[in-house]
């Protein structure tokens, strides 16, 4: 090759170059997921979220980056379900006892009092058809479910002691949106009052509220044991969540980058789903060690009558989330009714 054929060549390189360059720039802009939820960061949900970011980020090489915003900073809890379909974020965890007002009442049947015994009576309705069904119902909202993360049981707290169902009468008490929340609350005498998550710590703290529901991580990580002095380790209800993105926006995604998130959920499913009972009994060691509320586990007996109280919520439900989902979760779960 002489010095002219090499300066061509070279030149030729350049131009191509040039014409290539604007093209993997544009290809290199990765694609943005904001991904919003309304906990701390320092939770079951928080530490899930989180490890989807680093697992999608590192398996697409970059092309997909993902921005978490925790805390309800970007949205509240009914703002964000909005947003989702607005298509302003593209990724939530809500609690599923929140999709309610999406009009698919049936999530709500995680919500009875008292029907998962275990994490495992959870899994295997959530793991099983009825958790792929469910995930359907939100498809004609725009809406796809990718993974249920598990968080744990209900402990209950107010300014007394909570330990008889008489104990409760006349207390206002903060709830999500669920209307087998409300039955619930209502069928121990308290008066239920739905209210967003960012909301609480302040409704408690100025007496907005009496008292609340809630998982220990959640107690822990919002401050709720520093103006709560009571807490009952009832474990009447449980926690969990269900990752969803917009549909519109998955289904746009290159099919490769999508296999690869998919891939990337699922094990930060398994991660969240394998830290939610130890994160939760860490919390409520360091409530304990904080010496700022007291904790009490009820008498057998006292959860006897408790439970007297609340199974009627099961048949009073039926009309909200449907007999045969709630018969199909009691079978799935191994539900056996209180004697
Ligand atoms: C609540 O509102 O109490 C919970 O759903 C918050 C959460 O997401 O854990």
């Amino acid at each position: 090759m002489n010095a002219t054929t090499t300066r061509r060549t070279l030149l030729t390189c350049a131009a191509a170059c040039a014409l290539a360059l604007p093209a993997i720039g544009h290809a290199q802009a990765p694609i943005v997921i904001k991904f919003s939820h309304v906990v701390a960061p320092d939770t079951p949900k928080g530490k899930g979220a989180q490890r989807f970011k680093e697992l999608a980020e590192q398996r697409t090489g970059g092309r997909v980056k993902v921005e978490v915003y925790p805390n309800s900073q970007l949205y509240k809890d009914k703002e964000e379900l909005e947003a989702l379909q607005l298509g302003s974020v593209q990724m939530l965890a809500p609690s599923l006892a929140k999709f309610g007002p999406l009009g698919v009442r049936e999530f709500e049947v995680f919500d009875l009092p008292f029907i998962f015994k275990d994490q495992a009576a959870f899994r295997a309705v959530t793991e099983g058809p009825v958790g792929a069904e469910l995930f359907r119902k939100l498809e004609p909202k725009g809406i796809l479910g990718l993974g249920y993360w598990d968080n744990g049981f209900h402990i209950m707290s107010a300014n007394k002691p909570l330990h008889v169902v008489a104990d409760f009468k006349g207390l206002k008490m903060r709830i999500q949106s669920s209307k087998v929340l409300d039955a619930q609350m209502r069928a121990l005498g308290a008066i239920p009052q739905v209210m967003a998550f960012s909301e609480l710590y302040a409704a408690l703290q100025s007496g907005v509220v009496d008292g609340t529901e809630g998982v220990p991580s959640n107690f822990y990580t919002q401050k709720i044991f520093e103006v709560q002095k009571h807490i009952t380790l009832s474990n009447h209800g449980h926690l969990a969540y269900a990752v969803i993105v917009n549909k519109k926006f998955w289904d746009g995604l290159p099919a490769d980058i999508r296999t690869t998130l998919a891939g990337a959920m699922k094990d930060a499913t398994t991660y969240a789903n394998a830290i939610a009972a130890t994160e939760n009994a860490d919390a409520l060691e360091k409530i304990r060690a904080s010496g700022k509320t007291t904790l009490y586990t009820p008498t057998a007996a006292e959860l006897t009558e408790w439970k007297k109280a609340l199974m009627p919520v099961h048949k009073e439900m039926e009309g909200r989330v449907g007999k045969a989902t709630i018969e199909t979760v009691y079978k799935a779960a191994g539900f056996v009714a209180p004697k």
